[in-house]
């Protein structure tokens, strides 16, 4: 199945060389999603005389993996609810927290004055849900309330949206844009300003202690690394306590004046919904997100087929022009973690589906300790915090999952086909010769035979049909077919295997 973001496919695409050769800078920024971009553009637009140097490297093109894959919301709560960081935090933290996502969508709104159109507008955001989560909706409006939001209570919500069942919360003057349009014109300024921006450019070796970072065609060292790779590179403590899911999401054919019009919407009900419209080169789209899973251990198919079917009750049998999916780590304690962690670098994670927002407020908390400022707010989102309430049963859930995980794929005794019967397009784990292998055969035929191993910390990849990667469920690494590394904190491909001669494994999907 192909997937394509109606951001990505609607916005003008980059083309910054490659690394080549061996260069040093100020500050490496690892990574061109949200976070990385605005860190380069804040650095690179210094007046002072010790102007860092600036270079960036980026795995594939700006923007393609997970802010280019979003829904461009931009609000000052969180998705998860500013009622949870209120009861773990206080309710001056949960006032601090929106006071900061608050004065990060006005820098977006400044920044985007100074770009060419890139779709954006102040727009509510719209809350309300089903009968049964209706009691959520009023406790957020007071925890809203009491963090200083400018919240009221709405009407009735526009059909075709499902309808309320219960009170409906309406946050005023929050925000949308284009995510990738944003990135490709941020990245252009941050470029035209002095950043050296590389794509295509992974990096595959990473020496913290000596600040140098190594790709196929070059490396950088530099004084300071920025890892803005969504989850930091290589093994971190944060990983243990960040849960990993993947969400879905597709655009819809739209017509301009066809409800709802210009906002959030945010449908609590048995399956979340979050919906939005979109005009993007004269067309219209209405995008819906959700059907939130557990990385690794779901059916993608499924989950992307049931949201196709959640749009059609709702909105009808509209032509879907485009399908993606993208990857999220909430934080444990319901913050991000943001800043220098025990490798020395800093690092900028745990953004749940909020990081739009928690991207920009990471790049200008780093750019203000890099240019020797630290802001107060630093101090509650460093990496390596001790939570008043730690979100020990979360932590805890999520580890016996990936224990379950580990021993089950160690003990599952596997049966199945021959590796000769993998039809094109199917993929399974074959033993075979006393080695496990995760296979894939290629529409044209030919076979892919890579470790099931991931080269993280050893979990076991499981196959995602609607990506054609192998998926690691332990903290969210993906493969391609031919082991190469797609996004997670994984640095090292799967090992390539030497397919054994047909007919002699056996398999299991
Ligand atoms: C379906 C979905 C919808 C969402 N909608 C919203 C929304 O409406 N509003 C909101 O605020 N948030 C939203 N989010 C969350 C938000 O999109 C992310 O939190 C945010 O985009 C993260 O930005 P980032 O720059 O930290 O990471 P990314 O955008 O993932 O950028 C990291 C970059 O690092 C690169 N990279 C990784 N490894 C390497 C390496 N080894 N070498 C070089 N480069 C590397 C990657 O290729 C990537 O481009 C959504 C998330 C999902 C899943
Ligand atoms: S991502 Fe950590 S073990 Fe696979």
């Amino acid at each position: 199945m192909e997937t394509l973001s109606v951001w990505r496919g609607t916005a003008a695409s980059t083309g910054y060389a490659m690394l080549a050769g061996d260069v040093t800078a100020d500050v490496l920024i690892i990574g061109g999603g949200i976070t990385g971009v605005t860190l380069a553009n804040l650095l690179a637009e210094q007046k002072t005389a010790n102007k860092p140097r600036v270079v960036l490297l980026e795995a594939g093109e700006i923007g393609c993996a997970t802010t280019g894959n979003s829904t461009g919301n931009l609000y000052e709560t969180v998705s998860g609810g500013l009622r949870e960081i209120a009861s773990r935090w206080g309710a001056d933290v949960a006032r601090q927290v929106a006071n900061e996502r608050r004065g990060a969508v006005a820098f977006i709104e400044e920044r985007c004055s100074l770009l060419p159109d890139v779709g954006f507008r102040r727009c509510p955001l719209v809350q309300w849900a089903d009968a049964a989560h209706a009691e959520d909706i009023r406790k957020e409006f007071d925890a809203l309330a009491a963090a200083g939001c400018a919240v009221q209570r709405g009407g009735a919500v526009p059909a075709p949206l499902p309808a309320a069942e219960g009170e409906v919360l309406v946050l005023q003057s929050q925000a949308q844009f284009q995510p990738q349009a944003y990135l490709v014109a941020l990245a252009r300024r941050a470029a035209e300003a002095g950043a050296a921006i590389h794509e295509h450019s992974r990096v595959i070796e990473l020496d913290p202690k000596a600040r140098r970072a190594v790709t196929a065609t070059g490396s950088v060292t530099a004084k300071e690394i920025v890892m803005a790779t969504h989850t930091p590179l290589g093994v971190h403590l944060v990983h243990t306590e960040m849960p990993v899911h993947r969400e879905y999401a597709i655009a819809l054919e739209w017509t301009a004046d066809a409800p709802p019009g210009p906002g959030t919407f945010w449908w609590k009900g048995a399956e979340h919904l979050s919906v939005r419209t979109l005009e993007a080169g004269g067309r219209h789209f209405l995008v819906c997100a959700g059907q939130e899973h557990k990385v690794g251990i779901h059916n993608a198919k499924a989950g992307l087929m049931a949201l196709e079917e959640q749009a059609r009750k709702h909105f009808g049998g509209r032509p879907v022009t485009h399908r993606w999916s993208a990857q999220n780590y909430r934080g444990a304690d319901a913050l991000p973690y943001i800043g220098r962690d025990h490798s020395g670098c800093f690092i900028a994670t745990g953004f749940a589906t909020d990081g739009l927002t928690w991207g920009t407020v990471a790049a200008r908390l780093i750019a203000a300790e890099l240019l020797g400022h630290e802001a107060s707010f630093a101090q509650l989102v460093r990496p390596g915090r001790l939570s008043p309430v730690k979100g020990a049963r979360n932590i805890l859930e999520e580890n016996v999952l990936v224990v379950k995980q580990l021993v089950k794929d160690y003990l599952t005794h596997r049966q199945g086909e021959k590796l000769s019967e993998l039809k094109a397009g199917d993929s399974a784990i074959v033993e075979a010769e006393g080695e496990t292998f995760a296979a894939w055969r290629a529409p044209d035929g030919e076979l892919f035979a890579v470790s099931n191993v991931c080269t993280h910390v050893g979990c076991k990849v499981h196959w995602n049909s609607v990506e054609t990667t192998w998926d690691c469920p332990c903290h969210g690494s993906r493969f391609r077919p031919d082991g190469t590394v797609v996004e997670g904190p994984a640095i090292r491909p799967l090992k390539r295997k030497h397919a054994p001669p047909l007919g002699d494994g056996s398999a299991t999907a």
